[in-house]
């Protein structure tokens, strides 16, 4: 998704604006532009072109303009192919304003045929290029008041944006707002930022605030102003930045993947501090947990693969009826939800346009909101009653590894919160379940030990057009989960399945040579034998199977050992050799790892 960054201070511009897009190459983008207010010219310095930012550099030259402010964009494709034209900033008529857009203009097409009737000129073909002329003429009107024009145009508008301007003939001042996207500003030292996230500025900041919806934010060098629509000035909401600079870095892995399969244990370990015995009251004091009659859980791609693990232990455990959603899906069936459902809205950023909309749909009917979020102050858990913070740190990748183990972990904590206080669980039971937990880190850690080996195996699959993927209960979910990496890094064809369903239907696909990942159930599970028959189907029909398992198969081809754990848990365990799998795939493949084509790591619209 598009990201987008603004520097206005005693620096010179060039730099932090750079070094911002940088920082969030990993939301995925396809182009990305940057504007100077020089501090001699009469017109905005702007360069733009398709690509990555490697070809935005090159063209950038020698002869850069003195420059104290200025903003910059990655752009995620929506309205209007990958092109230089295409890319932000926009430009009004007179080349004096920029304005760079994150989200999408609704009402585009009809504002569009207006100002071309009023004589605008348009460049591109996006929805964005509408608000630079927009802004050109309300400030105008406004006689030069560039966040009083914001605020005009911004009541225009009808859709989800953050938008930044910039005006020549006010070079030190950059005017911010939102509505559905993401805005958070920098507080330096005679300096401020403007971002859609931390990352963006957290080298030269921590102090930061946040912008709330339809709030536009008026920012010099020395002063920052936050207002409504209607120009009313409201207070700082200002916070301190958590996450360390260095921890955005690869720290010497190959790729920001690796980097953060290996931060797994870590990661599982800071979400379960301190909640193994209860979620405290920091976490659940917005949302009365008592009376509730069914659970709904909303999320997309592999957090909606994290839900799907969940229901069964909250179904389990609590003996309270889970549904889980695709979050695009949700809203748009009329679905039944009222006061007594707990709806999990679980997101690794926080911005997911279709969860954040489908948890709006539900808190309207009166649902309890509760967050499984890894990003403190984004719009899901604001919006929400409550947030378990998953603590995975940041995520750059596009492909979710880290953040998915600790939403697993988050739905076994919810499970084990619901079924005590709702008496569903025997005290064997929970403590069985604490000690569990408590190991998950030591034996992700001894599976990420056999990395190398399992790395091996991938690549003696590197001319297989085709992977399939088997599992039984949480199995299953599991196998969803490394079809879907596997798709998203290996750009290869790949299926999970229940392993019951085989035989109607998915059988048809084996061939001899096809290989196929077995997820076992946990060895003491009632279903292990089912699966091992299973297995033999789809050796019979010339399969190679390669078996996750924590026992011994001599059926396989090949072996991945893992711990054993409790049967519900057992999917932090699984997923790993499915990540490491993908992970090589890629590599072998030539494949860009950690931002895969055609992805974005936020996808901040429907
Ligand atoms: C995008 C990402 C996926 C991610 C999904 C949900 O599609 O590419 O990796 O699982 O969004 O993201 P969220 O931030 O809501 O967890």
């Amino acid at each position: 998704m598009c990201g987008i960054v603004g520097y206005t201070g005693k620096e010179l511009a060039l730099t932090p604006v750079l070094e911002g897009l940088r920082k969030l190459e990993y939301r995925g983008y396809d182009s990305a532009g940057i504007a100077l207010a020089t501090t001699t010219g009469h017109k905005l310095w702007i360069q733009k072109r398709a690509g990555k930012l490697g070809n935005l550099e090159e063209i950038l030259g020698s002869t850069i303009p003195e420059s104290h402010s200025g903003i910059g964009h990655t752009r995620w494709a929506t309205h209007g192919g990958p092109t230089d034209l295409n890319a932000h900033p926009h430009l009004d008529n007179d080349g004096k304003l920029a304005v760079i857009h994150n989200g999408i203009i609704e009402n585009y097409l009809e504002l569009r045929l207006v100002l071309e009737k009023a004589g605008h000129t348009f460049k591109s073909e996006t929805d964005s290029e509408s608000v630079a002329h927009l802004l050109s003429d309300a400030r105008k009107q406004r006689k030069g008041d560039l966040a009083a024009a914001m605020r005009d145009v911004c009541r225009q508008l009808r859709g989800s944006f953050t938008l930044l301007a910039i005006h020549s003939d006010d070079p030190g001042r950059i005017v911010g707002a939102r509505r559905n996207s993401p805005l958070v500003v920098g507080i330096g030292d005679g300096e401020n930022f403007l971002a859609s996230d931390v990352s963006a500025f957290i080298a030269h900041t921590k102090r930061a605030l946040e912008l709330g919806q339809d709030e536009v934010a008026d920012v010099t060098g020395e002063s920052i102003v936050i207002t409504d629509l209607t120009g009313k000035i409201l207070p700082h909401n200002e916070f301190e930045i958590s996450w360390d600079a260095s921890a955005a870095e690869r720290g010497g892995f190959e790729h920001f993947m690796l980097k953060e399969i290996f931060e797994q244990p870590k990661a599982i370990a800071d979400t379960l501090l301190g909640r193994i015995q209860g979620l405290d009251e920091e976490v659940t004091k917005g949302i009365n947990l008592a009376g509730i009659e069914k659970v709904v859980i909303v999320a997309c791609g592999t957090a909606f693969h994290a839900g799907l693990v969940g229901k069964y232990a909250i179904e389990k455990w609590a003996n309270i009826a889970v549904d889980v959603e695709l979050a695009s899906e949700y809203r748009y069936r009329d679905p039944s939800v009222d006061s007594n459902t707990l709806l999990i809205a679980i997101s690794q950023s926080g911005e997911t346009m279709d969860t954040l909309m489908a948890m709006r749909y539900a808190k309207e009917r009166g649902a309890r909101v509760f967050a499984v979020c890894n990003t403190n102050g984004s719009t899901i858990p604001r919006e929400s009653d409550a947030v378990l913070y998953t603590r995975a740190g940041p995520e750059v990748a596009v492909a979710s590894t880290k953040a998915f183990e600790t939403q697993l972990v988050a739905m076994y904590l919810i499970g084990l919160h619901l079924g005590r206080i709702r008496g569903t669980m025997s005290q064997e039971l929970i403590a069985e379940i604490e000690h569990e937990l408590s190991e998950l880190p030591a034996k992700v850690e001894q599976i990420l030990e056999t990395v190398e080996p399992l790395r091996e195996l991938t690549r003696r699959f590197n001319s297989a057009t085709s992977m399939l993927f088997l599992g039984r209960n949480v199995g299953f979910p599991t196998a969803l989960e490394g079809a879907l990496k596997l798709k998203e890094l290996a750009y290869m064809h790949a299926e999970g399945f229940a392993g019951g369903e085989l035989k109607h239907g998915p059988i048809a696909l084996i061939e001899v040579g096809t290989p196929v990942v077995a997820i076992m159930p946990a060895a003491n599970s009632l279903l292990a034998e089912k699966m091992a028959s299973n297995i033999q189907e789809v050796k019979a029909r010339g399969a190679v199977v390669i078996a996750i398992a924590d026992i011994d198969l001599p059926a396989a081809d090949y072996l991945v050992r893992i711990p054993k754990t409790h049967e519900f848990l057992q999917p932090v365990l699984s997923v790993v050799p499915l990540q490491i799998i993908a992970y090589e795939m890629a590599i072998v493949r030539g494949n860009d790892v950690d931002q895969p084509r055609n992805l974005a790591k936020s996808v901040t619209v429907e």
